[in-house]
């Protein structure tokens, strides 16, 4: 009962979503570095990366995906549990949102939280059955005797499309909004806060979600403009 009552409480809640948005943001960043070697039109280093990642790591990468999955699911779970109690005790909403300036961080990212979650997820779904279960080609790279998969490949077939490149483009940035409210909000839910501290983490917040966001936008627009580094 005591352990239902901490689940079900406001700031509980809050935390656990803290920290699971950060392993998720921590995740973010590795990812679009090691994507960056997708900016190399030599597709080993990218395609040996992958098999390092996949092949190589042992039982690593199944606690990895386990937890980023189980992360993700919870994260997105306690977001509706929260969102279906605003809107209960709100049950009109508000008729206009007012921008406060300096009062609070209501902005774009914090409005549409819920919504821009929401795509991300259904974007995950998609992202994972076009690569991760995606086509499976295999080639030999150099100074290796047996295949391994050209993941390259598959990304660069993939953004040849321009509605690809348009949706991955599209969610990106929506991405960027939901990281810019939601990196900030997880240091103060945290307890990371005060005065001198809030502006700073805020900026922090927001640096960070335009380096994913831009970093992850880029990747698809150089692809299908320099067709992968070849032009
Ligand atoms: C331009 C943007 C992106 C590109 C080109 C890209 C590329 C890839 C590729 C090639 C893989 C397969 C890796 C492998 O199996 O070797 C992958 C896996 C994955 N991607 Fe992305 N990605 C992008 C954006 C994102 C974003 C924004 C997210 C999260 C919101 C994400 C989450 C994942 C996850 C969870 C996996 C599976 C990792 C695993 O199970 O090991 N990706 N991505």
């Amino acid at each position: 009962m005591r352990f239902k009552m901490i689940l079900a409480s406001s700031l509980s809640k809050k935390i656990y979503m803290s920290i699971a948005g950060l392993v998720w943001s921590a995740f973010l960043l590795v990812h679009l570095l090691g994507n960056l070697q997708l900016l190399n039109p030599d597709r080993d280093p990218f395609n040996k990366y992958s098999y390092f990642l996949t092949h190589q790591t042992g039982e690593f990468i199944y606690l990895a995906e386990f937890l980023l999955a189980f992360f993700f699911i919870t994260h997105f779970l306690y977001a509706i549990w929260v969102q279906i109690g605003n809107w209960r005790a709100r049950p009109h909403g508000y008729s206009m949102v007012r921008w406060a300036k300096n009062t609070s961080k209501r902005s774009l990212g914090s409005v549409t939280m819920i919504y821009t979650g929401a795509l991300v997820l259904i974007f995950l779904v998609l992202h994972l059955i076009h690569f991760k279960y995606g086509e499976v080609v295999y080639y030999t790279p150099k100074g290796y005797t047996h295949q391994i998969r050209d993941m390259y490949f598959t990304v660069m077939e993939f953004f040849k499309n321009p509605v690809n490149v348009f949706f991955y483009v599209a969610v990106m940035v929506l991405l960027g909004f939901h990281l810019s409210h939601g990196a900030w909000s997880a240091f103060q839910s945290l307890g990371l806060s005060g005065k001198r501290f809030t502006p700073f983490i805020y900026t922090i917040g927001v640096l960070f979600a335009i380096v994913v966001a831009v970093g992850f936008v880029f990747l698809p627009l150089w692809i299908y403009f320099t067709r992968g580094g070849a032009l």
